[in-house]
């Protein structure tokens, strides 16, 4: 209250830039919005270009500061400076109370550098979590590190985040286990109707074949793993015809210069352009087996009871892959074809993967993340 009794309102700067930061940041401006006590200031970097609008459009979400950073070729440290210099005068023009960071992205951790150096607490939305290797996933293991350390208010989306957390000496008191917004917003796009909008996808509910949904763009998978990750869908896609493979291409360049030349003639695989995340989830409902790369889909697959093989050597979401829904499998060809194929053959392996759970949410987690900012602000 002020001094006339009016409620006051504090100004949180949510800040973000890559799809996967604004699918699970969409959900706390939602819930920011609706709070009578937190005013939201939307704030994008724009380290993705597409990728990031299609996000903004499916949740109608209109940046108040929208930096257009992204540059294709872009080095880790030409997105970092511009995100601490720019985000730098964000804040000196907005003043907000506190700053809202998600994930482990280049933006992630530039921007929780320009606020706290401003004195501006920082609030990490899935903090907490860790691969044990700092050069895996690259550059992110460090992002994530570099952030708690500076963050005010950890928002951990288990209990193994928050044990992560501890042992880096983060005080217990400033950790809360809220699970993963992710879910928020998965359980939103699963429940409102969608019509494809490519007649390829258009075409999956006549059709018999069994799906492998491929998404790839790790940086550490970029070169040698890439080719081998084609290599091995070009073996299944020519060693079982009635299997259907639909690879929505992540924008990358260097993703696609890998993969596309090895595919692009066989007919039961499809490529296309990133699906906006509406649809995608439920492709992913449509699809049988996941392969993928992604830290959000080993996240949101197993909530839809969908196995998922991950393309790489580790994982910071450790939680499913102990509740049998997800296996690390690397990127070596042999092996990918080799999983990827029990799958298709053994009906048993597959039921034994296919088990719908839920370790990283409610949806219940945004709502949760307003309470938390509201008690830091002294609202409540
Ligand atoms: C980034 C994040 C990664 C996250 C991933 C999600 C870093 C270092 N990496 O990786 O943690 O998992 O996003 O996808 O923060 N591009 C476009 N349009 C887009 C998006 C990307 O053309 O909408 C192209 C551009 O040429 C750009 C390149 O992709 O230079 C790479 O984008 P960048 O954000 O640097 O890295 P990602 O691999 O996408
Ligand atoms: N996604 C999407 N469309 C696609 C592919 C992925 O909306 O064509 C969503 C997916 O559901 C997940 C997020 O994008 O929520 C994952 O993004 P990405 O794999 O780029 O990044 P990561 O999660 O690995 O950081």
């Amino acid at each position: 209250m002020d001094e006339y009794g009016a409620e006051s309102e504090s100004r949180v700067m949510v800040i973000y830039g890559t799809r996967p930061e604004a699918i699970k940041m969409a959900p706390v401006i939602k819930s920011l919005e609706a709070d009578s006590y937190l005013t939201p200031i939307v704030v994008v970097t724009a380290q993705h270009r597409e990728m990031l609008d299609q996000v903004n459009q499916v949740f109608g979400i209109v940046p108040d500061v929208d930096l257009n950073m992204m540059a294709h070729g872009q080095s880790l440290n030409s997105i970092a400076g511009s995100v601490i210099s720019k985000i730098d005068e964000v804040l000196a023009e907005f003043e907000p109370d506190a700053v809202v960071v998600q994930g482990d992205t280049t933006t992630v951790m530039g921007a929780a550098i320009a606020a706290f150096n401003r004195e501006v607490p920082v609030v990490h939305l899935e903090a907490g979590l860790r691969s044990g290797d700092i050069n895996s996933p690259f550059p992110e293991e460090a992002n994530r590190k570099i952030v708690s350390q500076i963050a005010r208010v950890h928002l951990a989306p288990t209990t193994v985040s928050r044990s992560n957390l501890l042992a880096d000496g983060v005080p217990e008191e400033n950790i809360h286990v809220i699970g993963n917004t992710v879910i928020d917003a998965l359980q939103w796009a699963v429940e409102r109707p969608v019509k494809f909008s490519l007649p390829e996808l258009q075409a999956l509910e006549s059709d018999d074949r069994r799906v492998l949904l491929v998404t790839t763009h790790r940086r550490e998978n970029l070169g040698e793993n890439m080719v081998n990750i084609g290599k091995a869908l070009r073996n299944l896609a020519t060693h079982y015809p009635d299997l259907l493979i639909i690879w929505p291409a992540h924008k990358n360049p260097k993703v696609r210069a890998s993969i596309a030349p090895q595919i692009q003639d066989l007919d039961n695989v499809i490529s296309i352009e990133p699906v906006e995340y509406g649809e995608f989830s439920h492709l992913i409902n449509a699809s049988d087996i996941v392969l993928t790369d992604s830290g959000g889909i080993q996240e949101e697959a197993p909530s839809l009871g969908k196995p998922v093989l991950v393309l790489r050597e580790n994982t910071e979401r450790p939680e499913a892959i102990d509740a049998g829904t997800v296996k690390l499998i690397g990127t070596a060809t042999e092996t990918i074809i080799s999983e990827v194929s029990r799958l298709l053959d053994d009906k048993t392996a597959y039921r034994e993967m296919a088990n719908a759970v839920n370790p990283y949410g409610d949806g219940h987690s945004a709502g949760r993340s307003v309470d938390i900012l509201n008690e830091l602000l002294g609202n409540r």
